[in-house]
């Protein structure tokens, strides 16, 4: 069985810059794999090129048996991985629920678009989607609330629940905890955990406590190149990890 999603030898490169350097790697279903690595590591570059939204220099990805290389980002959404969106992509005048049922429709129709909104009430496919999401952000009771009034985490939980509602396969996250309080971190913990169930994730965190008490698989990447991965026991006494994170905290 070839992995749910795969690397290969994937590279970029910024002028004289190598970001990534043939970085592999292999994710199977249902598992969480956490991406880690110091600042400017290559992190969200990688990100970038297996959600489809920044070419490779070299290398491949694959989707199963497929590549999907060449696939922009929406190509890429509809096979079933989402990278989840950043705050920006949230309609800040929309409620909660339409929110969820602009991707949700999506999903359900195979294409991305706003004048879509006139006859969402009618699309019962949607509407059924945004009901399950809304349940699994917890944000049920804020259906109603225009987007820009909820909380920072509150935000966030939304933004991870647009990804949901494309009814993904993968989850592709971004420091999905960056910036939360400790009792949101807590809560969208809880969160991942649960979607574990049923969503393969692959996820970049710098939060150790995040990384560790999620991962099955961790991955370090130090400059562009990859440098350790195995199990978060194997990785939390890893000498080159603790190597790279020396004067940036260390790995707790
Ligand atoms: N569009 C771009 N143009 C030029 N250089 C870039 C571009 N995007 C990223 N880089 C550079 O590539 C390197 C890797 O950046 P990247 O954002 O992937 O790192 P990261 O591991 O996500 O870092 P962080 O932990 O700070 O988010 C950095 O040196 C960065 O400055
Ligand atoms: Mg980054």
């Amino acid at each position: 069985m070839p992995p749910l999603l795969g690397a290969r030898e994937l590279s970029r490169r910024f002028g004289g810059l190598v970001a990534v350097d043939k970085v592999s790697l292999a994710v199977e279903p249902l598992t969480v794999t956490a991406l880690i690595g110091p600042n400017g590591a290559g992190k969200t570059t990688f990100f970038k090129m297996l959600a489809g939204e920044l070419q490779p220099s070299s290398g491949d990805v694959f989707f199963r048996d497929k590549r999907i290389t060449k696939l922009n980002v929406t190509r890429v959404a509809q096979l079933g991985i989402a990278k989840s969106f950043q705050i920006t992509q949230i309609f800040p005048k929309l409620t909660v629920e339409e929110n969820l049922l602009v991707p949700a429709l999506a999903a359900t129709r195979g294409s991305f678009r706003v004048d879509a909104l006139i006859p969402l009430a009618s699309a019962k496919g949607a509407h059924e989607i945004s009901e399950r999401v809304l349940q699994q952000i917890d944000l049920g009771d804020r259906r109603r609330m225009r987007a820009s009034e909820l909380s920072y985490g509150e935000k966030r939980r939304l933004e991870l629940g647009l990804a949901l509602a494309t009814q993904p396969e993968v989850l592709l996250l971004d420091e999905p905890t960056a910036g939360m309080s400790p009792t949101e971190r807590t809560a969208m913990v809880e969160l991942l955990k649960e979607l574990r169930k049923t969503v393969t994730i692959v996820i970049v965190e710098h939060d150790m406590d995040v990384v560790f008490g999620l991962a099955d698989r961790v991955f370090v990447l130090q400059d562009g190149r990859p440098i350790a991965e195995g199990t978060p026991a194997e990785i939390r006494g890893h000498p080159k990890v603790q190597e790279a994170y020396l004067g940036t905290g260390g790995v707790a």
